[in-house]
């Protein structure tokens, strides 16, 4: 039987921790394949698409620098993808080679297992920040049918990525309390309240009552920002199971099993968290 690769690359890549959640799920299902880390270099890329073939790789993820740099080396790539200028999954259709993007899916995933019904009669949502992550949470939300509003520091870039998306707003913090009297979801896709950064400083007092809180940073599991919503009576969602939710396609794709993200794999990333961060 011949093992199937697939490879995450990135760089640095020392410290994701997808080899360990698709490592459990090869365990699980008893697949004779691997999923192995693999540094490249910027400048090393085309020489890793060069040899690609010959590699046996039956596809991967890509993280950072590369989620826009691997576009070129590909024959074609999703709609996600095309719209959030960002790849992290590359796969095999056909003999041809595909990016695709799933972290707006991840998003949804996460969302739709920790708060379930979150959406039953959710109408707007408020996202902090304009970066990836919010360019991820806001393709999903549209998706889902909601009016999403964008709330970033500089809001130059909030209303660049509302003009880019069609149908949003984008504003400075400063319409933040207004939006959140409105909104049945509320969103942090910044890095603040992640430890070693500093924490985001947002009154929830105007928070609609009953809107869910979802943070997308998940060490610690529990920020600031979500220990205030759940103090205010809020149904709060951590960024972990994004990760989880991402990975499932993928894994589809490359070993022929679409994977169940479980509590097990769960409890197994918050111990190698809160091994790894103490304080976590
Ligand atoms: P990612 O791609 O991981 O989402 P990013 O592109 O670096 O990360 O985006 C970080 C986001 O956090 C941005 O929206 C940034 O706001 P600016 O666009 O104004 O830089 C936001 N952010 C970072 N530090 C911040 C701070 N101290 N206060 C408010 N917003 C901050």
């Amino acid at each position: 039987m011949t093992t199937r690769r697939a490879f995450v690359m990135g760089h640095p890549i020392a410290h994701s921790r997808s080899p360990m959640l698709h490592g459990y799920w090869l365990d699980r299902y008893g697949i004779a394949g691997s999923y192995e880390r693999v540094d490249v270099a910027p400048e090393d890329l085309g020489a890793f698409f060069a040899a690609y073939r010959e590699s046996g790789w039956v596809g991967g993820n890509v993280t950072v620098p590369h989620k826009l740099a691997v576009i070129p080396y590909l024959d074609r790539i999703d709609e996600a993808a095309t719209k959030l200028g960002a790849v992290n999954t590359i796969w095999w259709d056909d003999g041809r080679l595909i990016g695709g993007n799933t972290d707006w899916v991840g998003f949804l995933g996460n969302l739709d297992e920790l708060a379930p019904g979150w959406d039953r009669d959710a109408k707007k949502a408020v996202i902090l920040g304009a970066g990836g992550a919010a360019r991820a949470a806001a393709y999903a939300l549209g998706e889902r049918g909601l009016s999403v509003a964008l709330c970033n520091r500089t809001a130059s870039k909030a209303e660049e990525l509302a003009v880019h998306f069609g149908g949003m707003s984008g504003h400075g913090l400063d319409a933040l309390p207004a939006l959140m009297g409105e909104a049945d979801l509320l969103v942090n896709t910044t890095s603040l309240g992640m430890m070693g950064k500093p924490p985001l400083d947002v009154d929830l007092a105007p928070l609609k009552p009953g809107a869910v809180v979802y943070d997308v940073v998940y060490v610690p599991l529990e920020t600031g920002l979500l220990k205030a919503a759940k103090a205010q009576g809020h149904r709060t969602v951590d960024g972990l199971g994004m990760l989880l939710h991402q990975a499932v396609e993928g894994f589809g794709h490359w070993f022929g099993q679409t994977p169940e993200v479980t509590r097990e794999l769960r409890s197994l990333l918050i111990d190698d968290i809160r091994a790894k961060t103490p304080g976590a």
